[in-house]
């Protein structure tokens, strides 16, 4: 069956409607780079707990946890060893309950990641298939094949080098000659086996587990990479994807396009069956639980299959992310998104940064065909910072005016830009290793946060030791240095945030109303939103009263007229339109 065949499956009524999640706010933490209470490096739960009225200031629905759970952070923490529990590193789950209780009380709803296309190498039940043998019932949690021929696919780890680990080195038997196990990242994150009805237990277990603990959500981690095509046939891009990436010639743009995660690997049929059984879960334990699918489909329609009634609640928006400084190309996403999603009466999603992405306070600062990911390394060209932030404060205020839900980046309401200087011997990253340093990584986003202008780690921890490198001036950046000053990043996003609710932004729609080649204008109910990617400035006229600008105030060109604006190049704003007719008059 083809993914076009399965949508025309018969679709439920939803009964979700008016769930709180329809236009959430929802703020990604990374624990690792939030706050470090203990001062070992490595960010906390005590950490989150020290800024929960920062994070109510913010004025979020929601926040997201990135993985807390044991590891031995070979991925930083998407390789999970115990499902059930906090490393050490970030405190216990008894630290956990308090969080949550305090986010609850501070009105703010917790998601937390699951992360089920594969766990860690040394979760209990690897280590015992490791032990077991071939054919043994312990194998058949993962995805384990016999090849005298080399490697039983030409599949490449999404991090570089064969998707297939040999066995036999591991455990030194003979038995084991020729057998291979499937790690679609790094080797140390073996593949489930989602045939393997332990599997399925498993994460029931997991969902109602964590649900009666008081989550409120749970955003899935590879959430199109879970069922494999029967046969596990070869695929089109082979183990040199990174290669690829790098390659400057024809040939390499055109095997680029197939980036996305398409072929045998992904995006199969049988994953909805997967979220179908878990949604009956979720209906069973609690009301309104979130489900976000992490899936880079090819297209909205595909990222719409998951977000069928029956299925889960929303999908990240990624074209939405990749769509770089070009009008045109947000403007196709939004249109497609919302009538794809809207198709099966789910909201769209948008987003900018995560913790896989070059910042987009950096990342805007390229041409929108550059492709910067994953990470820019010092020998790259550098972004021009002042650029990029004005684009990004341009792009959040234009997104945060769309109807659905917003994804913010922890860091990103401070207008951190990307560390693009990091030294390699600090890279973490397992990119950085599995493809011979051909691409830096994602380290540069993962940068812990400053809290205060000054001091050892700006306000991270009181120990100045941190797992990655905060570049200089990082405090210039703090909440601390932003606080109180009207036309800071942080003011934006709060304002803007607020804004947001008050006039229901993220439950009207779009109406697109006339501009010029490379401005965005549209009406949500009666407020006006605006983006100008062009290099001059666009005057709007006859349109109300300016709400909020992206750009600082000393250049407010004129924004101070209650019926003129003039936006700057790079530059958004929010109008409060007139009531009158339904276009509310052409404003060009
Ligand atoms: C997506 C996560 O966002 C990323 O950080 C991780 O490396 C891969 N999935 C593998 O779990």
């Amino acid at each position: 069956m083809t993914s076009t065949d399965y949508r025309s499956q018969s679709l439920a009524p939803r009964t979700d409607t008016d769930a709180w999640w329809r236009d959430a706010v929802i703020y990604q933490i990374y624990p690792r780079s939030f706050a470090d209470a203990n001062g070992d490096g490595i960010g906390d739960i005590q950490g989150i707990r020290g800024h929960v009225d920062y994070l109510a200031a913010l004025g979020i629905d929601a926040v997201w946890l990135s993985p807390f759970y044991p590891s031995p952070q070979v991925d930083a923490g998407y390789d999970v060893s115990d499902y059930f529990d906090l490393a050490l590193e970030y405190g216990s789950l008894e630290d956990l309950d308090a969080l949550i209780a305090d986010l609850h009380e501070a009105g703010i709803r917790v998601i937390i990641d699951l992360v089920p296309n594969h766990s860690s190498d040394q979760h209990e039940w690897f280590r015992s298939a490791l032990a077991a043998g071939p054919g043994s019932p312990e194998r058949d949690r993962y995805i384990f094949r016999h090849s005298d021929d080399g490697a039983p696919n030409n599949w490449g780890s999404l991090f570089g080098g064969s998707a297939w680990q040999p066995v036999e080195p591991l455990t030194g038997r003979s038995r084991d000659r020729g057998w291979y196990y499937l790690h679609l990242f790094a080797a140390e994150q073996p593949d489930f086996n989602w045939s393997n009805e332990d599997v399925h237990e498993h994460f029931r277990t997991f969902l109602r587990f964590w649900v009666e603990r008081g989550i409120d959500g749970f955003r899935v981690d590879v959430a199109h990479g879970l069922v494999k095509a029967e046969g596990l046939p070869d695929d089109d891009l082979g183990p040199d994807r990174w290669n690829v990436v790098a390659a400057e010639d024809e040939d390499a743009a055109a095997a680029r396009e197939k980036l996305p995660d398409v072929g045998p690997a992904f995006n199969q049929p049988g994953v909805h069956d997967i979220y179908r059984e878990w949604r009956s879960v979720l209906n069973e334990v609690g009301p309104d639980i979130l489900m976000v699918a992490e899936a880079w489909v090819p297209t909205e329609a595909d990222a719409a299959l998951y977000v069928r009634a029956d299925e889960m609640s929303q999908a990240f928006n990624f074209p939405f992310l990749t769509a770089g400084w070009d009008a045109a190309e947000l403007r196709r996403v939004i249109d497609v998104s919302l009538a794809e999603y809207g198709a099966v009466g789910a909201p769209a999603t948008w987003v900018l940064s995560n913790h896989d992405v070059v910042r987009h306070a950096s990342r805007l600062a390229y041409p929108a065909d550059l492709d910067t990911n994953p990470g820019i390394g010092p020998n790259d060209p550098q972004p021009d910072a002042e650029l990029g932030l004005a684009r990004a404060r341009a792009a959040t205020l234009f997104m945060l005016g769309l109807p659905g839900s917003a994804y913010l980046y922890q860091g990103e309401e401070l207008g951190l830009p990307e560390h693009t200087t990091m030294e390699d011997e600090a890279r973490q990253d397992p990119l950085w290793e599995r493809t011979n340093h051909l691409v830096p990584g994602r380290d540069g986003c993962r940068v812990p946060l400053p809290w205060t202008r000054d001091g050892v780690s700006y306000g991270y921890n009181t120990t100045g030791c941190t797992w990655l490198p905060q570049p200089e001036g990082w405090g210039d950046y703090s909440p601390e240095a932003q606080e109180g000053l009207e036309d800071s990043t942080l003011a934006l996003y709060r304002r803007a945030i607020a804004l947001r609710r008050e006039r229901r932004l993220g439950r009207g729609a779009v109406e697109w109303r006339a501009s010029e080649p490379g401005v965005l204008f549209l009406r949500n109910g009666v407020t006006g939103v605006v983006l100008n990617t062009t290099e001059h400035p666009v005057t709007i006229e006859d349109t109300g009263r300016p709400l909020i600008i992206s750009w600082h105030s000393a250049d407010r060109g004129g924004v101070d007229a209650t019926e003129t604006v003039v936006l700057p190049p790079n530059g958004a704003c929010w109008l409060d339109l007139p009531q009158g007719g339904p276009d509310g008059g052409d404003p060009c």
